[in-house]
């Protein structure tokens, strides 16, 4: 595999794959495992990811590469085989996330930055050593009322320049994840204000890279969609794909190989269904596939419900939406299609 920036990111987003996002922090994986009554242990943890990591025909076929936490990086499978190497020996490529989370904004209330930057050179030498290829980093914006400020939106999107550049001088393809938040409090805004607000994101995000001198072929770009709050939920799956092309189209540059949208809590068939609206009838000139987490994981989740009897059947689930997303990311998906499990 080859190690230009320019061929990982391409690979990250080619051909109807995309990226499993198995990042969850100790705290939301332990919320995720309450969720069916599973204690979160450090061995609990690694039988879940294990179980999906080993679902061969799902990464071989659709997931191009797995964003893990950091503990998922050094961790061994049960039969002492690295996770890395299993992801690997599936052909697909392990990530890292990096960010040490959103923390208050001094002086805006409400208001995070992401941080961790702090050090994150030395972190980035030993995740590549460990076999991370790309990174990412989430910036979090809210919508209430007057907020988000520009003071907030400058202050991620600089953080996130700066992290991209401190990955591409350690030979990994940054991620860069603005999320507008579609479920934060009160999580009631309209559509209309999800796209001015994620254009303003997007368009604050790539002046600040192209001030960094961040190598846009050498990234990738992991937007939320353009959808109305989940409080206040009712624009069609067409006017949310409408809506979120229009918008990327204004701020991307054609330069950027791929995007690769996160889920932010929308229903697994939502997540799926709105991708494959936004890749039907627009000729692009990205790449637009998935970087799912919950939408990705949450049958597989409930389907192996903690249980080592379950494993199979938590492979069978985690397969098919994989399968369904791959299908998406090709403007190919079909509700009729969800049925054939
Ligand atoms: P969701 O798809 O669950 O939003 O997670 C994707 C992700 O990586 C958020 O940072």
């Amino acid at each position: 595999m080859s190690e230009r920036l320019e061929d990982i990111a391409v690979a990250m987003v080619a051909n109807g794959r995309g990226l499993l996002a198995a990042d969850e922090s100790t705290a939301t994986i332990k919320k995720r495992f309450d969720s069916i009554g599973l204690e979160s242990t450090e061995s609990s943890r690694r039988d879940y990811r294990e179980m999906l990591l080993r679902s061969d025909e799902a990464m071989r076929n659709y997931i191009s590469g797995v964003i893990l936490y950091e503990e998922t990086l050094f961790q061994k499978a049960a039969d002492g085989t690295p996770l890395v190497d299993v992801i690997r020996n599936a052909g697909s490529i392990p990530g890292i996330k990096v960010d040490t989370g959103a923390k208050p904004l001094p002086h805006f209330p409400n208001e995070t930055v992401t941080e961790g930057l702090d050090g994150l050179a030395a972190r980035l030498a030993k995740y590549y050593e460990a076999g991370a290829r790309f990174a990412k980093w989430r910036g979090v914006v809210a919508i209430s009322g007057a907020l988000p400020s520009f003071g907030a939106i400058k202050a991620n999107a600089h953080a996130l320049a700066r992290y991209a550049t401190l990955c591409q001088e350690a030979k990994i393809v940054p991620i860069v994840e603005p999320e507008v938040l579609m479920d934060g409090a009160p999580g009631d805004h309209s559509i209309e204000r999800s796209e001015e607000v994620t254009e303003w994101v997007l368009r604050t995000v790539f002046e600040e890279l192209g001030d960094l001198r961040v190598k846009l072929e050498g990234m990738i770009l992991k937007p939320s969609m353009v959808i109305d709050g989940k409080k206040a939920r009712k624009a069609s799956v067409e006017e949310v794909a409408e809506r979120t092309v229009k918008v990327l189209k204004r701020t991307v540059p054609a330069a950027v190989p791929g995007i690769a949208f996160l889920s932010g809590g929308q229903s697994t068939e939502e997540a799926t269904a709105h991708l494959s609206a936004i890749n039907t009838a627009h000729d692009l000139p990205w790449k637009l596939t998935f970087s799912y987490g919950r939408a990705l994981q949450q049958e597989a989740l409930n389907a192996w419900n903690g249980k080592p009897e379950n494993v199979a059947a938590g492979q069978r689930a985690f397969t098919h939406r994989a399968k369904m997303c791959s299908l998406a990311a090709k403007g190919s998906w079909k509700k009729d299609l969800e049925q054939a499990a």
